[in-house]
């Protein structure tokens, strides 16, 4: 499996997902805002991708800090985290890390400022471990879903690409391969970046997967033929009420899942659950550059001064989302507020196994 992103030699490590599949090269950043233009820039996508790579990014532009105290710290480290949570709005995922470090930074306020430069640096480690051990979870969770003889779609790129291995969407498959079971994926190719054709086409067929490459305009056609069973993506913040965003055109699929009654699930870590946000409506979602729609590599394919409207999300409510499926099981989207609570007892809550 390749590596998304690693820390070396205090620098930060990334894959360059921005020239795949035609080149497989890695950039290293030694500063925040190298770290940050890299998420800016797509270099580094995907929600928990980017999460990993903003906490690096904290722990890179820490080594910079010349402080006396750990108070004078904070002070500097604040506008590193202001610029990383500014790079894209929709993941909850940069400002899930933001809070991360804040506390941590709080709670060894104690110790001496080049203890705690080390420790961030370590702390930053352990988000990318904990990352790839959350996603196999949900990848155990989530494979008794897929069923021999299945066909599963799936759209964006919510692999280990976009994660720090394993992916969320991709992990269930990962696993029910792993479990011996034969089906095949769909991979829409996901306009305007094209993150189906270009990260999930190409590491499914590293990982083995039986995947088939489509139009995002083939689905409907697809799943009125019956030549769809499930579909699973992954998101970029779920709210309190199971409403979920994720890359545009997630809405389509989710919309054309239910009429053709085929149940869509959901992979999320609990870190892009925004459990302090009530509904979809108030996710902040993305607008990016006109170019991204009318230029293909830097061919131009629209008229030159065409008004384009380029969101790069879109919020499916929960009401046809069939599962979310979390490091802690799989859960109807209307009993996803009850994870906040730590008392809750999942075992009650729980679908499947
Ligand atoms: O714009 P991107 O490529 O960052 O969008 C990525 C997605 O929409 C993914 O589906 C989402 O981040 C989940 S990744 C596990």
């Amino acid at each position: 499996m390749v590596q998304t992103i690693y820390w070396k030699d205090n620098k930060v490590v990334m894959l360059d997902q921005s020239r795949l599949p035609l080149e497989v090269s890695y950039i290293e950043c030694s500063s925040y805002e190298c770290v940050a233009d890299a998420i800016s820039r797509l270099l580094v996508r995907g929600a928990p991708a980017i999460g990993i790579a903003a906490s690096m990014g904290i722990a890179i532009g820490g080594l910079s800090i010349s402080a006396s105290d750990t108070d004078e710290f904070k002070k500097k480290i604040s506008p590193v985290m202001d610029n990383l949570l500014n790079t894209r709005p929709t993941a909850v995922n940069i400002k899930w890390a933001v809070e991360r470090f804040k506390k941590f930074i709080d709670t060894n306020s104690d110790k001496p400022v080049s203890e705690l430069k080390e420790m961030l640096v370590l702390e930053s480690i352990n988000v990318l471990n904990e990352d790839i051990e959350i996603n196999k979870a949900i990848g155990e969770w989530g494979a008794q879903f897929i069923h021999d003889g299945d066909t599963v779609l799936t759209h964006c790129n919510a692999g280990s690409l976009a994660t720090g291995g394993y992916g969320t969407a991709t992990a269930p498959m990962l696993i029910a391969k792993e479990q011996g079971k034969k089906f095949r994926v769909f991979a829409d190719e996901t306009r305007p970046v094209l993150q189906g054709a270009r990260l999930t086409a190409w590491e499914l067929m590293q990982s083995g997967i039986d995947v088939t490459l489509i139009t995002d305009n083939s689905a409907g056609a697809l799943m009125k033929k019956g030549m769809i069973n499930l579909a699973i993506v992954g998101t970029d913040r779920t709210t309190r009420n199971g409403d979920v965003a994720n890359k545009i055109g997630t809405y389509s699929v989710a919309v054309l899942c239910k009429e053709h009654g085929i149940p869509l699930y959901v992979s999320a870590p609990l870190s892009s659950i925004d459990f302090n946000m009530e509904s979809g409506d108030e996710i902040p979602i993305e607008e990016r550059a006109s170019e991204e729609v009318t230029t293909i590599w830097g061919h131009r394919v629209a008229p030159e001064g065409v008004k384009v409207i380029n969101m790069a999300f879109d919020v499916t409510p929960a009401k046809y989302v069939s599962a979310i499926i979390t490091q802690k099981g799989a859960f109807r989207p209307a009993d996803l507020f009850k994870l906040a609570n730590e008392k809750t007892d999942l075992s009650k809550i729980r679908i499947g196994n």
